[in-house]
């Protein structure tokens, strides 16, 4: 595989993992971060022997957001003719499955790059919260959207307007992750639960996954119908065809992802 200068990555049966690696910045996102993140998915996305990622960063910070430093002398008319941020979409075309692994901080951009991620667990020591506020800014890659739709307008507006932090507990209770587990244990948990989904009928897990995120854009009518689609379509599959005769056979079953 190929190696980065600020991601390392690792293949644990077909879990592909990314580590976010930039330890003397609390992970701070800056571009050619952004640029080996994106890389990394794209090539576990391509592989044939990959089901399901995990992107995680250290004990102490997943991220703490975009790099201030690097951004702090910025100016509008540079921003737009660049177009400053809008390369860090390149999560939302990864089509497998990715959980963000999330202990310590995941600020601002940090907390951004979780929430683009389909599903978030969280160790129990976790802080999340977009402080661009205090900055003189605000969120600028997907959290007032992200955020807003995961845990609601009053709670969004709560911690985009102030930019308190919340804790792994807090986030649970709110919808912006789906588990929390001791932190020590975060990462093993969390390839556990992505084994199990790469283990999974990858057609259909990619037809899941588009149907869960399509939900967030369509209205009610076009989503179920897409989902109808989509439903009818897994019977095209080997693996249909595997699973529900290892339902009828009182086998586990066997999928081959095709
Ligand atoms: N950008 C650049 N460098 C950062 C950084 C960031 N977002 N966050 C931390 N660092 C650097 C610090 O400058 C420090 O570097 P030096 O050792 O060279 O001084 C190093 O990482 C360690 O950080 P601290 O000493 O601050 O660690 P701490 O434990 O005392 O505090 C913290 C941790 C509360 C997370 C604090 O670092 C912090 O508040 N960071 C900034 C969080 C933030 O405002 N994020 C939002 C950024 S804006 C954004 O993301 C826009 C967007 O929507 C995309």
């Amino acid at each position: 595989a190929k190696s980065y200068e600020f991601v390392k990555v690792e293949q644990r049966g077909r879990v592909g993992i990314v580590t976010l690696y930039r330890p003397k910045a609390l992970n701070a996102l800056c571009s050619p971060l952004m640029k080996d993140l994106n890389e990394a998915l794209q090539a576990f996305d391509k592989d044939e022997g990959v089901g399901a990622m995990i992107v995680t960063g250290s004990e102490k910070a997943f991220a703490a957001g975009a790099d201030i430093k690097e951004m702090k002398d910025l100016e509008f008319v540079s921003n737009y003719k660049n177009n400053f941020l809008g390369d860090w979409t390149g999560i939302n075309s990864i089509r497998k499955p990715i959980i963000a692994a999330v202990n310590g901080f995941a600020l601002g951009g940090g907390c951004e790059v979780a929430m683009m991620c389909d599903t978030i667990y969280a160790g129990d020591t976790a802080r999340f919260g977009q402080p661009e506020i205090k900055l003189g800014t605000i969120p600028g890659a997907g959290g007032s959207q992200r955020l807003t739709s995961l845990i609601g307008k009053a709670k969004a507006m709560d911690l985009i307007l102030t930019g308190d932090m919340i804790t792994a507990q807090e986030a649970l209770a709110s919808g912006l992750v789906a588990r929390v587990f001791p932190a020590k244990d975060l990462l093993e948990e969390s390839i556990k639960r992505a084994t199990v989904i790469a283990n999974m009928s990858l057609p259909s897990v990619l037809m899941a996954k588009e149907a869960i995120n399509k939900s967030l854009e369509l209205g009610l009518t076009e989503g179920l119908h897409l989902e109808r689609r989509l439903f009818q379509a897994t019977f095209g599959t080997k693996d249909q065809k595997e699973g529900m005769a290892a339902f009828t056979e009182k086998r586990a079953p066997n999928f081959k992802h095709e």
